[in-house]
């Protein structure tokens, strides 16, 4: 019977073939439950679970669940049989180790382009809301401002500004994806505005008439100096965290523009890439960020709450 180690040599080796851009492992966290199972046909496949609380006043509580449940599947070349029997052993399994409330969630993060596990998923209760996307770090083709719209790099002293357009983006997000805007939005938004404004961070405001009427909030990432942290393969990487246009100016190439002045920005950097999330369901951002050259790596599969895995 394949070993553990085994398996994740030839899960791999296999995302490898999948996708040139995925990283070539990922660290499994070090205090997970283990799972083991088999396919119907006898083949071995194994799971850590791990479990994360998110608790009122946390910055995550804004877009996970206060309990996740978090399964790191290692199912070596059995994309589809493998996940079908892992996922079922881990309902039983949540059925006899936990009892999560409704405030829970079981998640998978798995490769986009393994249509095999994506049918798997899907037969399980399991909802694609959130991608993690990535763009090469090509400079974007000039756009021309829309009418009298002016962007800028934002600075400490426009945090109202920042904070009101990342709320608006939040209240969206949260119709269309993970995200929840709870009661402390506000101020758990303003403390993260505050530290970005007052990093290296880039942050643009796009002004008409000069009233504030949108944001791209990004960052700079070192994966390397945390590998376990993030999803990509090791290098300077640029983060766009937050675009938001005012919903009275969306669709006139506002968007557009700032995302231009971003790339060429993240392209001079010499960044190997940039990244972000974007939620499937959302009917704007999952066109837009495509145009803009972005293509899902990971997607991160849901279930709320836990006990709705089937
Ligand atoms: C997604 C978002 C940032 C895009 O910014 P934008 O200024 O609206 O985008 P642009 O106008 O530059 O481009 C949007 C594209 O959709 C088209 N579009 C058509 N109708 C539209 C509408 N009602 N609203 C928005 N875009 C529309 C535009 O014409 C344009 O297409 P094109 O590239 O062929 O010209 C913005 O719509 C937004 O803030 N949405 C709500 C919050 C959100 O989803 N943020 C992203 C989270 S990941």
């Amino acid at each position: 019977m394949a070993t553990a180690q085994e398996l994740m040599r030839l899960q791999f080796a296999r995302f490898a073939a999948l996708d040139p851009q995925l990283p070539d492992t990922h660290h499994l966290p070090s205090s997970g439950e283990p799972i083991v199972t088999q396919t119907l046909d006898g083949g071995a496949v194994a799971g850590l679970v791990a479990r994360n609380s998110n608790p009122p006043g946390s910055a995550q509580s804004l877009w996970q669940a206060s309990e996740v449940f978090e399964l790191f599947p290692i199912v070596g070349e059995q994309p589809q049989a493998g996940m079908d029997a892992l996922l079922r052993a881990w309902r039983e399994w949540l059925a006899t180790h936990a009892s999560p409330g409704p405030n829970s969630s079981c998640t998978v993060v798995w490769p986009s382009r393994d249509i095999a596990a994506t049918r798997a998923l899907l037969d399980h209760g399991f909802l694609p809301l959130s991608c993690l996307a990535v763009r090469p770090p090509t400079p974007a083709e000039y756009t021309e401002l829309s009418g009298t719209v002016k962007v800028r790099r934002a600075g400490p002293a426009d945090l109202d500004a920042v904070v009101e357009l990342t709320l608006a983006e939040l209240e969206y997000a949260a119709l269309v994806g993970t995200s929840t805007y709870r009661p402390d939005a506000p101020r758990l938004k303003r403390t993260a505005a505050h530290v970005r404004l007052h990093s290296s961070d880039p942050v643009w405001l796009a002004e008409q008439d000069g009233t504030p009427v949108a944001v791209a909030e990004c960052g700079w990432v070192d994966t390397a100096k945390s590998p376990s942290s993030y999803r990509l393969r090791a290098g300077m990487w640029a983060y766009v965290n937050c675009v938001s246009v005012q919903e009275k100016v969306r669709g006139t190439g506002i968007g557009r523009q700032l995302m231009t002045l971003a790339h060429n920005e993240f392209a001079r950097a010499g960044v190997i890439g940039s990244f972000l999330y974007y939620n499937p369901p959302n009917p704007l951002s999952s066109v837009f960020w495509p145009r803009q050259g972005y293509r899902p790596l990971w997607t991160m599969w849901e279930v709320r709450p836990a006990t709705a895995l089937r």
